[in-house]
């Protein structure tokens, strides 16, 4: 399956296109299924978060299932974010981050992403956010220097932020901003920016997250998925992917595990069009008020 295709990211690390997303998956029972199917179907990225609270399940079972597909640590690609409620304090991110470590079984991640760019204990609005935003950024250099982080990046930056940490990265820059994107709210502009620095955008809430089916039942996905005889959820993925975009569709059922790694099909240069250009509407949390 052509699923598996990797980038090579700007730290010289390859991250597959297909991860598997977790967010609000939980308890073992069902994290063992879900890591189960998914490593078997061939996925071998999973996006987890310190905020998800499920990376030590998923630790717990991914170690089991590897063994059991007789696949190593090296085999997979982790990714993990830093609480916003340990941005900007040095102390509480290494602690987050070897956390993290035990939690996932691991002795290193292989993409560490700054969740959000605001800190939780500050308002949005105070301009504190850019000195904390450094602050981070340095302090996961010197894990990355230590090797316990492969790849670092950021995740819900828009433009200006990441002209800010650009200005302020001492040389290592993001590898990743992993962002909300789909036809609903396609961020070209962003994109764009992030082609031209060399920043891998990864693509979150490509469904349209888990609370809303506006734009897996958008008429004119649906109408697509009925031309190539393929499901929705395809369409949205491959409509990231065909712009070098990756995505980490999240699943718990074994069918829609099995149907987002199916991707060995085209969509038309006049498909790609007819989806840049429906309306636009936001799902998940605007960063755009963070300073
Ligand atoms: N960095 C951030 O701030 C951020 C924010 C949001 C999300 N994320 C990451 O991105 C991942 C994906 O985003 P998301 O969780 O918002 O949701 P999503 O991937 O947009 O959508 C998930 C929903 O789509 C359903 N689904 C999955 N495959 C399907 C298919 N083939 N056909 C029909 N329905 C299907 C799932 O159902 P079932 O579960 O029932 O299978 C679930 O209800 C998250 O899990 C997380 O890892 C990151």
């Amino acid at each position: 399956m052509t699923a598996y295709k990797c980038v090579q990211l700007s730290s010289g690390f390859n991250m597959p296109m297909v991860g598997l997303g977790t967010f609000q998956i939980t308890g073992v029972n069902r994290i063992q299924q879900v890591i189960d199917d998914a490593i078997r179907v061939g996925y071998r990225s999973i996006d987890t978060a310190e905020v998800y609270r499920n990376e030590e399940d998923i630790g717990f079972v991914l170690n089991q299932v590897l063994n059991k597909y007789n696949l190593t640590r090296g085999d997979i690609f982790l990714t993990t974010k830093l609480s916003p409620s340990s941005h900007g304090d040095p102390d509480k991110i290494i602690n987050s981050v070897y956390t993290s470590l035990r939690a996932l079984g691991t002795s290193y991640i292989d993409l560490y992403l700054i969740h959000w760019p605001g800190a939780s204990r500050i308002p949005e609005s105070a301009s504190k956010n850019i000195e904390l935003r450094t602050t981070t950024w340095q302090t996961l250099v010197e894990l990355k220097n230590k090797g316990v982080i492969r790849s670092i990046g950021v995740s819900n930056y828009n433009i200006r932020h990441l002209e800010q940490l650009l200005k302020n990265c001492g040389g290592v820059r993001p590898a990743v901003n992993q962002v909300e994107c789909h036809p609903h709210y396609r961020q070209a502009e962003l994109i764009d920016f992030c082609k031209k620095e060399n920043i891998h955008v990864q693509a979150y809430s490509s469904l349209g997250t888990s609370t809303n089916v506006s734009l897996i039942k958008e008429p004119r996905v649906c109408q697509i998925a009925k031309e190539l005889d393929v499901s929705p959820a395809r369409v949205l993925l491959k409509w990231a992917l065909q712009q070098d975009i990756s995505v980490i569709p999240k699943a718990s059922q074994t069918s829609h595990i099995e149907d987002n790694f199916n991707l060995d099909f085209k969509l038309s240069d006049e498909h790609m069009t007819r989806l840049s250009d429906l309306s636009q509407k936001k799902y998940a949390w605007n960063p755009d008020n963070v300073i």
